[in-house]
């Protein structure tokens, strides 16, 4: 597939489907990529040649420059580490922390990348693990997590944002309490970072895992997790670093105590790129941007008794408001999701989300379960003319 040299999909394709990843990056994102693909993706290093070192130095800028984002209080850009996405970061963080009989609290709201992995050391016999549930809107309150905290309780996971309906959950209140009880707390930033501060220090979580492909509008196959400075994860994986190579056991320190390998370059300058545009526009000014989109998407289906809105419940449907991230689940009356998505793209050229999204609890608590809902995420390029075609298009296959 070629979307950029198909005329027919490139000219009037409407993306809609940024929450799973944005398409298309900043231009200053593509050039980065390109021009560090052309010029010298050699091997990064602090020794050696000077391509090395300066890829390294480069390397190291994007380090600190997502440490500053983050605000970790740790100020120690060696502790933000690279990973190839939010999945691999939170399989690192359970890996590097959790002892057998630990147990773990996350919630309902999570996605597969956090709610697999639990299952999966459960399953080992490694962990035990609760999950707080969520109101009928994807909302989790922080007592109920508070409920289920115990003496063991090793680590509490929550995902500052949903990937079904956009709900922002209370991860500074949830943050509280893990500190008066010394819990190590990780937020899942996968759809928050880019959009909503993700400030460490005010929400007082120990470790953000965040992917670059997303709101940080980087490629895909670069993420990561920084790491506050009251927590150490254990290394699960060992290897080259480029460091010390006479050295038998792998290094203690880091980044390199968790980066092994040769690290992803091009994803990683690609990020910077995009860490950057994001920052020069404001992450605050392309949600209200993005919300415009997805209000004007709400008030055009409103009032079609068949196309239903959901995680909204004793709400105004008209707009998002100020607890929501620029993502939209709907259903459409006697339609599958589906099929719903197949005639968006087949008939409109519209790509949407459909289905369980990788988050089969939060449909549950949302009652879109088995089958799910037809999702839009928003991105920088969309436009209100988008937009008003997709209403049309819900509104015609509604009928
Ligand atoms: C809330 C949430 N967490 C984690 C992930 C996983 O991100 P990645 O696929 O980049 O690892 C996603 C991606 O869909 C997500 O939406």
């Amino acid at each position: 597939m070629n979307v950029q040299s198909d005329p027919n999909l490139q000219s009037d394709l409407i993306y809609f489907d940024h929450a799973a990843t944005s398409f298309p990056k900043p231009a200053a994102v593509n050039e980065a990529i390109a021009d560090l693909l052309q010029g010298g993706a050699v091997s990064p290093g602090r020794s050696g040649f000077d391509l090395g070192r300066e890829l390294g130095q480069l390397v190291d800028g994007v380090r600190a420059q997502l440490d500053r984002f983050f605000a970790n209080p740790a100020d120690d850009p060696n502790r933000t580490v690279f990973c190839a996405n939010a999945t691999d970061a939170i399989n690192l963080a359970l890996g590097g922390l959790c002892q057998p009989g630990d147990h773990v609290v996350a919630t309902v709201m999570d996605h597969n990348a956090v709610l697999r992995p639990l299952w999966m050391l459960r399953e080992a016999g490694t962990i035990s693990f609760d999950l707080a549930p969520a109101d009928a809107n994807g909302f989790v309150d922080p007592a109920d997590v508070a409920a289920l905290l115990r003496p063991e309780t090793r680590l509490v996971i929550m995902t500052h944002a949903s990937n079904v309906c956009g709900a922002i959950q209370p991860v500074s209140a949830v943050g509280a309490l893990c500190r008066e009880r010394g819990i190590p707390f990780l937020v899942d930033a996968a759809q928050s970072a880019g959009l909503l501060p993700v400030d460490m220090g005010a929400i007082g979580c120990d470790l953000v895992a965040f992917t670059g492909h997303k709101s940080l509008l980087g490629p895909t196959g670069i993420g990561g997790l920084v790491i506050g400075p009251d927590v150490d994860l254990a290394a699960t994986r060992w290897g080259g670093t480029g460091v010390r190579s006479a050295q038998r056991a792998h290094l203690a320190e880091y980044p390199f105590r968790l980066e092994a390998g040769t690290l992803n370059t091009v994803g990683i300058v690609g990020l910077g790129a995009g860490l950057s545009w994001v920052q020069a526009k404001g992450a605050d000014a392309l949600r209200q941007q993005e919300t415009n989109l997805a209000d004007r998407l709400l008030a055009g289906v409103a009032d079609h008794p068949g196309l239903i809105v959901q995680g909204f419940t004793g709400e105004e449907t008209t707009t998002l408001g100020p607890r929501r991230l620029p993502v939209v689940s709907l259903t459409v009356a006697d339609k599958e999701p589906e099929t719903v998505g197949m005639f968006l793209d087949a008939d409109w050229n519209i790509a949407v989300r459909t289905g369980l999204q990788c988050a089969p609890l939060a449909h549950e608590a949302l009652g879109t379960a088995p089958l799910g809902t037809v999702r839009f995420g928003f991105g920088p390029f969309n436009t209100l003319e988008q937009v008003d075609r997709a209403v049309a298009a819900l509104r015609h296959i509604a009928g």
